[in-house]
């Protein structure tokens, strides 16, 4: 087992270090940012139905739902279609309205969630076309659908989603960045210079994972809370969604994510000097914003740690701890600004002595309703 674990005390934290690699491969022999292309059969061979669709929706389960939530900001945003995201199993049961031509988009890890394959049958029926986002190839959900793309992500042990949401991410960037180049709605500069950005995200995962150490210090700190609050907004509210989910499956610390704005409906009554709130704020055009619900936070002598972007001369001085990510561009921020979440759950869970590859009552899929 210590072999399979290529010399990693976890599955989970051998398969977050492997992310530079899994990013790699779901981007290699499709973008090529010096030639300006994007390379994905599954979206060519149904380019028409693509650009011309009235709407997308996106089906998915748990962390793959949070990819979901990340397409449809990236999606509306550059192709300028409505996108919906649905829990598959809410779907299933809802008697949904499917349009003519509505494109229904599956995102599945393991390729086999029972709501999801329920959820892809049932629109099946009702005339959608099916395009499935999965790892695992020649999987049920593969099966279903009627085009699609792998992630490549490899083989995911650990239970808790890491390395296959990173690649979850960098297929459906390339798909929005693809389909909108095809559909005239992003200008040429804006492509090519997203495309230059995808490149470099491997290496700069490879830098954040330089300074995995710091997070286990944060998480040292942090790990007898007994609730923790992840907040972001913009591309990083479903990255405060999939911290918090990450948290509370490894360390079993209740977490709750929220869009860093919407915290004064409710989360705001439980900051106390005892609340850790992780702030997913990497610049963009929300930076304003989210530096002035830190404040929000420090005023009711909540904890803040923030997740922040290199060069950054604002937050350090307001926030208790900081964990600085490389520049990049707001739209491929996601897949950087999670990493140091994927670690700090990890280490809260290892310092509480959980079982993080197998958290209690958790399956890797859910096979069953
Ligand atoms: C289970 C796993 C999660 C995963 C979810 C959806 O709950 O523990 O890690 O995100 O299923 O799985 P899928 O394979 O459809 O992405």
């Amino acid at each position: 087992a210590a072999i399979e674990k290529g010399g990693y005390d976890h599955f989970m934290l051998k398969e977050i270090h492997e992310q530079p690699s899994t990013i790699y491969d779901c981007l290699r022999g499709r973008l090529d940012a010096e030639k300006g292309t994007i390379t994905m059969k599954g979206i060519q061979d149904n380019i028409q139905a693509l650009i011309t669709a009235p709407r997308y929706i996106i089906i998915a389960c748990g962390t793959s739902w949070h990819a979901a939530l990340v397409a449809e900001y990236v999606i509306e945003e550059l192709c300028r279609i409505p996108v919906e995201v649905e829990y598959a199993s809410e779907f299933r049961y809802r008697n949904p309205i499917i349009n003519k031509g509505d494109v229904i988009i599956a995102i599945s890890q393991s390729g086999e969630t029972a709501d999801t394959l329920v959820a892809i049958e049932k629109a099946k029926e009702q005339g959608a076309f099916i395009f499935g986002i999965v790892n695992v190839v020649g999987s049920s959900i593969s099966r279903a659908s009627h085009a699609g793309a792998y992630t490549h992500a490899g083989p995911e042990i650990g239970v808790a989603s890491t390395k296959a949401f990173t690649a979850q991410l960098a297929v459906l960037l390339m798909i929005a960045l693809k389909i909108a180049k095809e559909k005239g709605t992003i200008d040429n500069t804006k492509y090519s210079r997203l495309l230059v950005e995808m490149h470099e995200l491997p290496e700069k995962v490879e830098a954040i994972l330089k300074n995995a150490s710091q997070l286990k210090l944060i998480a040292e700190k942090y790990k007898h809370s007994v609730n923790a609050l992840y907040l972001g907004r913009g591309y990083n509210f479903p990255i405060a969604l999939e911290g918090a989910l990450k948290l509370k499956e490894i360390s079993y610390i209740h977490a709750e994510g929220y869009p860093a704005a919407e915290m004064k409906h409710g989360p705001i009554a439980l900051v106390d000097d005892q609340l850790p709130v992780i702030f997913v704020a990497t610049k963009d055009e929300y930076h304003a914003k989210i530096v002035s619900n830190i404040q929000e936070i420090k005023a009711r002598k909540g904890k803040v740690i923030a997740i922040i972007t290199e060069g950054d001369e604002i937050i350090p001085s307001m926030a208790d701890d900081i964990f600085m990510v490389p520049p990049a561009d707001e739209i491929v921020a996601p897949v950087l600004s999670v990493i140091p979440l994927q670690l700090l759950s990890y280490y809260v869970g290892v310092a509480k002595g959980c079982d993080v590859d197998k958290p209690r009552n958790l399956a890797k899929s859910v096979t069953v309703e």
